[in-house]
């Protein structure tokens, strides 16, 4: 038994590798049983780090068949579909039309976005955690030039003005796919002048209607996807369309925390590094002048289109911490955000760490998929930055917040923050039984502090 979470820790782990296992088909893995029938990008990263606890083999199979469907021009898409799932999950493989690209593949159905680029770090993490350190150098060898290319895309597809700043062009490539970041960018999307695409949503179909996002928010989802078929996946011809196009801290930071692995990896297996070099220098120096903000002492989304700042106050504006982009006093800054009534303590209020938006605005919703409720995924990167900066406290506090949630209320995608909740009460939304909440309780499991 464990004095915090009050579980025995290896019926968790048990558990968690059972919610793996239970999700997987074959050489990938659902991120949940149900609402998300195919294999998603970003969770197939996370994924793939609690498999290397057990089966490194089927850690690699995830990512391999995830660059299986990476596009001509380095792109990875955010869904690689499974043809045995069309049909339960809205938009398909037809509604994308990626035939209208010449850098879609042929064999493999995908979607037309990205999503962060965790891999480089997830490599990482995987050659860490291995046992045979040669078969997991193979690995590293293998996969390099793949993350490369999609980096190379990045900075070359989507950062117009050579800032260092690369942007995303839909809210789903984010992963944070409803923060109240977006709503004033999607907010310009004036459905008296435009049409949206008929569509039926399948989502509702197995969860609540109350902790997904809105059917306007649907309309916005899909009439951006409609732009980029009708620019036929070209980024130029799309970005001179859309009306969304954002520079996310969170996804920099991915991006900057991936480039800081592919050096590390790099020079392991002899590869030249200078590119990853020079991009982190750019972003690093561009992430601190062009997003941070004095006054709330977080970092910023950048509303291209719009050219201004979009001032929310989002978890992913703590996020640079796990790229090590801020300095000490910054990171100090950060924390006392974290720690105070911005996220975690106001009043009688207390939360748990860390809610995905503030709870101090009009716009939290503790149940709303990324308007409030607390993600595993993002305690993981806070917690690893925390730890990166030496503040050890707070770092074990998100860590025991994280199992304490995952043991009460099982592998849930989302959790309420709030802690006065009676105890009955269902605490977990979305899907139950959520990949990455099962992988990224192995990890922290498996490692001290
Ligand atoms: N996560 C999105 C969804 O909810 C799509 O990537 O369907």
């Amino acid at each position: 038994m464990n004095p915090i979470v009050e579980v025995d820790l290896n019926v968790l782990f048990e558990e968690a590798k059972n919610v793996l296992l239970n999700n997987r088909i074959g050489k990938f893995t659902k991120p949940a049983p149900a609402l998300y029938p195919h294999q998603w990008n970003w969770d197939a990263g996370f994924i793939s780090i609690g498999y290397a606890y057990f089966d490194m083999e089927q850690a690699e199979s995830e990512l391999r068949y995830l660059f299986s469907g990476q596009w001509a021009n380095g792109m990875l898409p955010h869904i690689i579909f499974n043809p045995d799932g069309d049909g339960q999950y809205f938009p398909g493989i037809s509604f994308w039309e990626t035939w209208r690209s010449f850098d879609a593949p042929e064999q493999v159905n995908t979607s037309g976005i990205s999503n962060p680029a965790v891999h480089g770090f997830v490599l990482q993490r995987m050659y860490e955690i291995a046992e045979d350190k040669d078969r997991a150098l193979d690995f590293v060898q293998e996969m390099f030039p793949k993350i490369k290319a999609l980096h190379a895309y990045f900075y070359s597809e989507r950062d117009p003005y050579h800032e260092g700043l690369v942007y995303i062009r839909h809210p789903w490539e984010s992963g944070n796919d409803n923060s109240p970041t977006w709503d004033a960018p999607l907010e310009r999307i004036d459905f008296s002048k435009v049409k949206v695409p008929p569509f039926t949503r399948k989502d509702l179909n197995t969860s609540h209607a109350d902790h997904r996002p809105t059917n306007r928010d649907y309309d916005r989802y899909i009439y951006l996807i409609d732009v980029f078929r009708k620019g036929d996946y070209k980024e130029d011809k799309i970005f001179s369309t859309t009306p969304f196009a954002v520079q996310d801290p969170l996804f920099n930071t991915i991006l900057i925390k991936s480039n800081q692995a592919m050096i590390d990896m790099g020079r392991l297996i002899g590869e030249d590094i200078a590119i990853f070099k020079d991009w982190n220098v750019k972003s690093v120096a561009a992430m601190n002048d062009k997003l941070w903000n004095e006054q709330t002492g977080m970092y910023d989304a950048y509303d291209l289109i719009n050219e201004e700042r979009i001032e929310m106050e989002a978890s992913s504006g703590l996020m640079p911490l796990f790229a090590n982009v801020p300095s000490e006093k910054q990171a100090k800054i950060i924390v006392k955000n974290l720690m105070g009534p911005k996220f975690h303590q106001h009043h009688d209020q207390s939360y748990y760490l860390c809610p995905s938006f503030t709870p101090l605005s009009s716009k939290f919703d503790p149940k709303k998929y990324w308007r409030g409720p607390v993600w595993i995924n993002m305690n993981w990167m806070l917690y690893q930055g925390l730890k990166r900066y030496g503040f050890r406290n707070e770092a074990t506090h998100i860590k025991e917040d994280s199992l304490k949630l995952l043991s009460y209320y099982g592998f849930y995608e989302y959790f309420d923050p709030r802690k006065n909740l009676p105890q009955e009460k269902a605490q977990g939304y979305g899907s139950p039984q959520f990949s990455w909440s099962a992988a990224l309780c192995l990890d922290w499991l498996s490692s001290d502090l």
